[in-house]
């Protein structure tokens, strides 16, 4: 069974049709690039996908279930976590601090134990910090952790974004634009740190807009033009695709 199933769905914004009968699986444990041109209806599957929103037609299904139309958070909640093609941070707080809000989905602390500051209370936020310590370490952020996040480069903020993302615990992160913009030597830790939360066992859709940017790391592509899937294989395939060619030399 596919982690996700995409069933025929298509989302309209009044004339413009901006998906057209999209049906994609995502299997569990690869990395899978979705790719098109500017307005190619990318960013309009993550919304549908994690219910921001809503398909005119189809259905969204994670893992059995049948999850079009939820709410983010229920989404949010079985595992679906997204970052936004704009970081989407608290600029004024440090990245320790963004990292732990990040843990609000999961977190049991009610409010009653945060007015009395319980022992269960004391206990989550040690453990919560612990966690927040890993994931600072495996995305290379630790040193940083006291800066705020406004004064971090561009490249550790895209690194910040998807920091924030795994304190969730996702089963499926979808990462929009995750390396757009970036210095070569950035790209490459990024791409680093995205195999890395790939091999600890979390399945991973990006989306790119440079087809050259994924094609070595990502198992699998799928091609979005003008809101219709018009290839999907192994990068090698999708390369030497007709459609996709014309697709991104007609840009
Ligand atoms: N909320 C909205 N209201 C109206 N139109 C929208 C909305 N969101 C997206 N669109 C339109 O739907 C189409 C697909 O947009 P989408 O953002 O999914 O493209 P994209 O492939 O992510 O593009 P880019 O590479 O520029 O990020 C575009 O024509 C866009 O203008
Ligand atoms: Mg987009």
């Amino acid at each position: 069974m596919a982690l996700l199933e995409i069933r025929e769905v298509t989302k309209r914004f009044g004339g413009l049709i901006a998906l057209s009968g999209f049906k994609l699986e995502v299997q569990q444990g690869e990395i899978l690039g979705l790719i098109g041109p500017n307005g190619s209806g990318k960013t309009t599957t993550f919304n549908v996908i994690t219910g921001f929103l809503k398909p005119d037609g189809g259905k969204v299904i994670f893992e059995g279930e049948d999850i079009t139309g939820l709410q983010p958070y229920a989404i949010a909640k079985k595992g679906v976590i997204r970052t936004f093609q704009l970081a989407n941070l608290f600029f004024d707080l440090t990245v320790l601090d963004n990292v732990l809000i990040g843990f609000h989905n999961l977190s049991k602390i009610t409010m009653l134990d945060e007015l009395l500051n319980t022992r269960s209370r004391r206990k989550e936020k040690k453990e919560l910090l612990g966690r927040a310590m890993e994931i600072l370490q495996l995305t290379e952020l630790d040193s940083h952790k006291e800066k705020l996040a406004k004064n971090l480069s561009a490249g550790w903020r895209k690194t910040l974004a998807i920091a924030v993302a795994l304190a969730a615990n996702p089963k499926l992160l979808l990462l929009d634009e995750p390396v757009c913009t970036l210095s070569p030597a950035r790209v490459a830790s990024i791409i680093n740190l995205i195999m890395k939360v790939r091999d600890s066992g979390v399945t991973v859709m990006l989306i790119e807009h440079n087809m050259r940017a994924i094609m070595d790391y990502c198992d699998r592509i799928a091609v979005l033009n003008f809101g219709k899937k018009i290839a999907d294989g192994s990068p090698e395939r999708v390369k030497r695709n007709r459609e996709v060619i014309d697709a991104y030399l007609g840009m």
